[in-house]
């Protein structure tokens, strides 16, 4: 076992729906790894990323680091929008080959082959073959300029029905990813306030 991940044909483009933005939490506080697309005058983009954190349910807040050398950077700072999304483990492959690969060297979503779906908050596109779409509006730019961080506040999302708790990538460097595990619970030992 090389811990391969076996995709059975094409990735399928989900059908989301509505989902509430003070729960987007429930899928991104594990620390997935998540696609961020982005667009500015004609021009979209699409990059890998890891490093992002919760900040709030209401309003909604996502924290974001980005290199400023990855060509997404300046058409996010420029347009202070983006889409995060989530693709489930099979997409492994089209993960590691959008964050080795510049927007500048042609369009990713041609490349790999995600199919765009039209936002309504922000011009960036959904992907399709993600499992959620979270659209983002800049909260804070004051930590971009000396910590690469962006705040978003997430102003609209879009979830799959199934799976509910989708199979996730998380980063864990070298190349190397760990693939989210089964569900346990202790939620008869929680605080409410702590859920
Ligand atoms: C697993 C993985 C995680 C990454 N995490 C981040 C990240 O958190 N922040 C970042 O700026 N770049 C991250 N990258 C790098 C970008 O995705 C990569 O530089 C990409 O080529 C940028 O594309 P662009 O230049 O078209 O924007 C990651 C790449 C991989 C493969």
């Amino acid at each position: 076992m090389h811990g391969e991940v076996v995709m059975a044909g094409p990735p399928k483009v989900f059908h989301k729906r509505d989902f509430p933005v003070a729960e987007v939490r429930r899928f991104l506080e594990p620390g997935p790894i998540v696609l961020v697309s982005s667009a500015w005058k004609g021009e979209r983009n699409i990059m890998t990323l890891g490093w992002h954190m919760v900040m709030g349910f209401e309003p909604s807040l996502l924290a974001c680091y980005i290199w400023e050398e990855n060509h997404s950077f300046s058409l996010i700072r420029r347009s202070r929008q983006c889409v995060i999304n989530l693709p489930a483990a099979e997409l492994v492959d089209t993960v590691v080959g959008i964050g080795n690969c510049s927007g500048t060297e042609g369009d990713k979503f041609e490349r790999f082959g995600l199919t765009a779906q039209r936002a309504t908050q922000v011009d960036a596109p959904l992907i399709g073959q993600c499992h959620s779409s979270f659209e983002c509006k800049l909260h804070d730019g004051s930590q971009v300029g000396k910590h690469g961080l962006f705040i978003w506040e997430v102003v609209k999302a879009h979830v799959a029905a199934t799976p509910k708790i989708p199979t996730t990538l998380h980063y864990r460097g070298e190349g190397r990813f760990m693939v989210s595990g089964p569900d346990i619970s202790r939620r008869s030992r929680f605080k409410p306030g702590n859920l």
